[in-house]
């Protein structure tokens, strides 16, 4: 059944020439169409043979496949079918790389054709909101348009390979902390800047196939149900053309959400969400078009459903996987040059990450790894002394567990601590309530510190954790987030020079806890989170309010060095621009590099962010090498989001384009005008005077008519009269001094204005 259904769908131009056409889904009784939009267990879509309609499997991934073919749960905990643990998005986001993100992506199709599954859920692009989100480790950045790239490129590695995507969560859900029901109270700026690109760029770029609605509310209306975001947003200005799919039990009200334009639910609710469907049309409180619209786009994911492949090569994808992770680690620090490590020297392995690897986040997304690798056996070419230094769930003697670290690093030339979180410390599910490492383990690192020679210290953790408190005692600190099931040898790699370290930072590693944005508003109170950092998320906060950082966004460090010369900017119309530069590697072996043009303004009417980043790219030079770049920056690269005009305005004004070696750190600039967009403002009675006064169309007009209505010498007063009474809404002001400013003449300019519009 699944086979002929298939067929004819993958290759649409056989469909309706055969004697078999299956009917159109929508020309079937109630109850079947109802049926087919939602889950017939907890993975897959119902079959409707009438219809020759197979079914759809759709599972976890996105940086391996996660397929239950026994018992099945939500979280993770129960087995799933081998497949390769890629780097996760936590990991992809410091590759700044879109190639990264793409052969990802590519090799889940690989792997998912293998395995039988037509659609794999994922990616996450959820903006990193705090460090604190259970779940940042499945999101890529604290940046939409680096998010959204790498999203768009994973969508579509995966895509190539016929496997449909399901970009999720959409929209607002950036922390656990009662996920199924909290409301993200978020401004409409805020949404249009930060919340809602990376998924516009996936829709609009990569066009996956469905999108995976969240389980929060956003301003109070489930996501799932929510008709502005789904259809008016997702459809109508996006042009999205798949499927909507809940997350897994995210439907609160079954025909409010089929109605906002949720069109499948999952998983199976063993049949009641359908039977209300179907009384609600009977009753006439659903239009049965409604039904038609989500069947037919439904159906259309059956022309995913192919027979399996031959398998995968497991050797070939691991060899990738550790390939992949190597250019997402990000080295912070690397004082003196202790990295990479020499053949020869001296070296204690500590730490029982090194031998334990921690290297995917717990829940959903949580892949059954064809093998893993651990660093401690990837070293052993530099015959290193090892000790765990720790356990991973503090028991055992502490005190006992570092004296035998402290010994074995008093003996080396050079220690290395694998340190990290346990996979209890952090999950989907929960957030976490500090940023700090486990004590004991801060502890072990001063220690070993105090008596070896050099310290190396390589993090394993789901997102951001504390340097305080030990980063000024050790000589380098090298990132690895988590890295997939061949981090431990691709960490290796990175030690020892193998390879070249090239990962930023995807997100900024704070002093504090406290200095973080939404630190007063994360994760709410009585089921609401206030989004009242507004727009200033991550960099742009800490940048814009001038707060200090241990690293900044995009910071990483590498074995060679990089210089950037030759800047241009050359503006292309009203509201572009074109940016060219050439990149230099001035060191003496080869590297990769990660070019980051960000744009600072004041232009406009609303409070800007320092810098935006707004375009990037990663070049590998050899040494001595050197390359030269373009970037076009579009109209949004100067946009903000226009809460009167509803839209993206340019704001006439200076703009100036920076290359950054972080959010921080400014190598070279330069500043262009903009004419921008001609916007006419609407006018109103509600409008205030110093509105009406600047209006483009009316305020000259306005003015003059005013003037010579007020006494001698008003005239040079006005100034400082237009300050006092500016604020004043026109209808009030007229009631004031309505002789000054006749009604049929403000009537008059107000119809003027709305024709220039
Ligand atoms: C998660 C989704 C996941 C789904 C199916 C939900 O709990 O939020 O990301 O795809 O479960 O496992």
């Amino acid at each position: 059944m699944a086979g002929a259904g298939t067929e004819a769908g993958a290759h649409g131009q056989d469909r309706g020439v055969t004697a078999t056409t299956p009917p159109d889904p929508t020309t079937l009784p109630l109850e079947i169409k109802a049926r087919l939009l939602s889950g017939q267990d907890f993975w897959s879509t119902p079959p409707v043979e009438e219809a020759g309609l197979p079914s759809v499997v759709l599972t976890d991934g996105p940086h391996g496949v996660r397929r239950q073919q026994g018992d099945f749960d939500r979280i993770g905990l129960l087995e799933s079918v081998p497949a390769t643990c890629f780097p996760p998005a936590v990991a992809v986001g410091s590759s700044w790389d879109p190639e990264v993100a793409e052969r990802i992506g590519a090799a889940v199709g690989v792997e998912a054709r293998a395995i039988g599954v037509p659609v794999v859920l994922g990616p996450g692009v959820n903006i990193k909101r705090s460090p604190l989100c259970g779940r940042n480790f499945e999101y890529y950045a604290e940046d939409p348009l680096l998010a959204g790239v790498l999203g768009a490129a994973h969508v579509r590695g995966q895509q190539r390979e016929g496997v449909g995507a399901s970009v999720k969560h959409f929209a607002a859900n950036n922390q656990e902390t009662q996920r199924m029901q909290v409301s993200a109270d978020v401004d409409e700026r805020t949404l249009r800047e930060i919340y809602l690109p990376a998924f516009e760029r996936v829709v609009t770029d990569a066009r996956p196939a469905t999108v995976m609605c969240a389980y929060n509310k956003v301003n109070g209306v489930y996501a799932s149900q929510h008709r502005w975001l789904l259809t008016e947003v997702l459809r109508e200005e996006w042009g999205f053309r798949g499927a909507v799919v809940s997350d897994w039990g995210a439907v609160d009200d079954r025909v409010a959400a089929l109605e906002a334009g949720l069109d499948l639910q999952m998983p199976s609710d063993h049949g009641a969400g359908n039977q209300v469907v179907v009384d609600a049309v009977r009753a006439g409180r659903l239009d049965e078009a409604v039904v038609d619209r989500s069947v037919r786009r439904v159906a259309a994911l059956a022309e995913l459903v192919r027979e399996p492949t031959d398998g995968f090569d497991v050797d070939a994808h691991h060899a990738l996987a550790r390939e992949l992770a190597a250019a997402c680690a990000v080295l912070l620090k690397n004082d003196g040059d202790t990295l990479p490590l020499t053949p020869g020297q001296p070296v204690a392995v500590i730490g029982e990450f090194a031998r334990t690897p921690r290297f995917q986040g717990g829940g959903s997304s949580h892949v059954n790894a064809t093998r893993v690798d651990d660093a401690l056996t990837a070293l052993a070419g530099l015959a290193p002394t090892f000790a765990p230094g720790f356990t991973l769930d503090g028991s055992g003697d502490a005190a006992a567990l570092r004296d035998e670290a402290v010994a074995a690093a008093r003996d080396a030339d050079v220690a290395v601590v694998f340190a990290g979180l346990a996979e209890g410390d952090e999950s989907e599910g929960f957030d976490r309530s500090t940023i700090d490492l486990p004590a004991a383990q801060v502890q072990l690192i001063r220690a070993v510190a105090a008596a070896a020679h050099r310290t190396v210290v390589v993090l394993s953790a789901g997102s951001v954790v504390s340097l305080e408190g030990w980063h000024d005692d050790v000589d380098a600190v090298l990132a690895g987030f988590l890295l997939g099931q061949a981090g431990g040898s691709a960490l290796a790699d990175l030690l020892t020079g193998a390879v070249d370290p090239s990962g930023r930072l995807a997100e900024t590693i704070p002093l504090r806890l406290q200095d973080t944005p939404s630190y007063l508003t994360f994760p709410g109170e009585q089921g609401h989170v206030r989004y009242g950092e507004g727009v200033m998320v991550g960099y742009r906060h800490y940048e814009t309010a001038e707060v200090p950082v241990r690293y900044p966004f995009g910071h990483g460090l590498s074995y060679t060095t990089f210089q950037t010369a030759d800047l241009q900017v050359r503006t292309t119309g009203d509201a572009g621009a074109t940016v060219t530069l050439t990149v230099t590697n001035t060191g003496d072996r080869p590297g990769r590099h990660v070019v980051q043009v960000y744009v600072a303004t004041t232009a406009g009417p609303v409070r800007r962010p320092a810098r935006e980043l707004r375009a990037f790219g990663k070049v590998s030079l050899g040494a001595g090498e050197s390359t030269s770049l373009a970037f076009a920056l579009d109209r949004r690269a100067f946009a903000h989001w226009d809460v009167r005009e509803h839209d993206w305005v340019v704001a006439p004004g200076e703009y100036t384009v920076q290359i950054g070696a972080s959010a921080a750190d400014v190598l070279d600039e330069r500043t262009v005008t903009l004419a921008g967009d001609d916007v006419v403002p609407e006018l109103t009675m509600e409008s205030s005077v110093a509105e009406w006064f600047e209006h483009p169309v009316a305020g000259r007009q306005l003015l003059a008519g005013f003037l010579a209505a007020m006494p001698d010498g008003a005239a040079e007063m006005h100034e400082g009269m237009l300050q006092m009474i500016g604020s004043m809404p026109m209808r009030r002001f007229t009631a004031d001094f309505g002789s000054a400013v006749p009604a049929a003449e403000l009537d008059r300019l107000m119809a003027a204005a709305r024709a220039a519009r």
